[in-house]
């Protein structure tokens, strides 16, 4: 019996897989991504590895957030080991210090301190509860975060939270531009079994990719029938997952009740920021926030919400780290076949590799 597929098939899957970002593709330096929430950065040191380099986060007495690279240019002892003094790092080694900007301002065993000499500030911005930092190469990004082109939070009632992913950000990407995974991966949580039979339509452009994906009619469970209160099969659950940039992933979702004639319809909608930052090749920062239009200022609805939400979140992380064992041990025989509900996530994998390669030729 033939399962395997033949040659051909398989060596046109590993050509389109080479145009493919995965595991070992450099990152996309020239970016905005989430380097902690606000909550996480105070007046202590934090230490985070970020793209594979090494950044020393904290605030200055007025609140501002200051992100350097974590490494004195004496003996390279991290900063981040040192000690915080006013606004200024003191490196606990042979006692450099280094001032907010990233400027050494004092070598303690001589009076003289040289001139353009530190460590390079990366811009940041706080918003909300994130903070984003910029780790192009430019002192001056030539973009802002694209978060505020996608919402503007003030609207919305929101949670956040953090979960440590042993795994590479490209799956986490993949994973939630297909949401056929729902039936399956959630099947206990907040997955229904006709998700992945519901119909859907990709939208495609460069830098932008999106599946949306109309579950009518449904059941909810209970994560969305309680906040909404729309408990009947006659559910409407019509979900747009998009890639919009290397550190940015929305999931939008809207519910109605779709017994219900056009104009009585109530809609509520939820938008999570799902927020990937690669740590290394092996492992990223996946931040979360989760936005709501809807139970606004109702606490009790936030926690409920939230409890639910991160341990359907959790699921995805404990898949892609299963997922990320497979895919370490690869070897030249191996190779996926793609489906036709894979076509933006393909794209977007062409275009993060089109990407990575760009930041190396500069
Ligand atoms: S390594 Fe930092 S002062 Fe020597
Ligand atoms: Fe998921």
């Amino acid at each position: 019996m033939m399962t395997k597929p033949t040659e051909g098939v398989i060596s046109v899957a590993q050509a389109n897989a080479a145009k493919m970002a995965d595991r070992n593709t450099s990152f996309v330096f020239d970016e905005w991504y989430v380097a902690a929430l606000a909550s996480e950065v105070g007046r202590s040191l934090l230490s985070r590895t970020l793209l594979g380099r090494r950044i020393v986060l904290y605030r200055t007495q007025a609140g501002t957030v200051v992100a350097l690279d974590d490494r004195c240019i004496h003996r390279s002892y991290p900063l981040s080991a040192g000690t915080l003094e006013n606004d200024t790092i003191v490196c606990g080694y042979h006692g450099f210090r280094y001032g907010a900007e990233g400027d050494l301002v004092e070598i303690p065993s001589q009076d003289r301190c040289p001139r353009g000499l530190g460590v390079h500030r990366y811009p940041v911005r706080e918003i909300g509860p994130m903070i984003w930092i910029y780790m192009g190469e430019a002192s001056a990004p030539r973009t802002e975060p694209p978060i505020e082109a996608v919402l503007n939070l003030s609207k919305w009632e929101y949670s956040e939270g953090y979960l440590p992913l042993r795994g590479n950000y490209v799956s986490l990407h993949e994973n939630l531009l297909d949401l056929t995974h729902l039936s399956y991966i959630h099947a206990k949580s907040f997955g229904t079994p006709d998700y992945a039979r519901a119909p859907f339509e990709v939208e495609i452009e460069e830098g932008c990719y999106a599946l949306k994906r109309s579950v009518v009619p449904t059941t909810l469970p209970p994560v969305w029938a309680v906040p909404t209160g729309i408990s009947s099969p006659s559910a409407a659950r019509i979900a747009t997952s998009t890639f919009v940039s290397p550190g940015l992933h929305v999931v939008e979702v809207t519910f109605y009740d779709s017994a219900l004639p056009e104009e009585e319809r109530t809609r509520f909608t939820i938008r999570t920021l799902h927020l990937p930052t690669p740590e290394s090749h092996d492992s990223t920062h996946y931040f979360i926030v989760h936005c709501r239009d809807f139970a606004l200022e109702n606490q009790e609805i936030t926690k409920f919400m939230h409890d639910q939400l991160f341990s359907a979140f959790r699921e995805d992380v404990e898949a892609l780290e299963l997922l990320e064992g497979v895919l370490r041990c690869a070897d030249a025989d191996f190779f996926e076949i793609s489906i036709a509900s894979d076509r933006p996530s393909v794209e977007m994998r062409k275009y993060l590799k089109r990407r990575a390669g760009a930041t190396l030729g500069t």
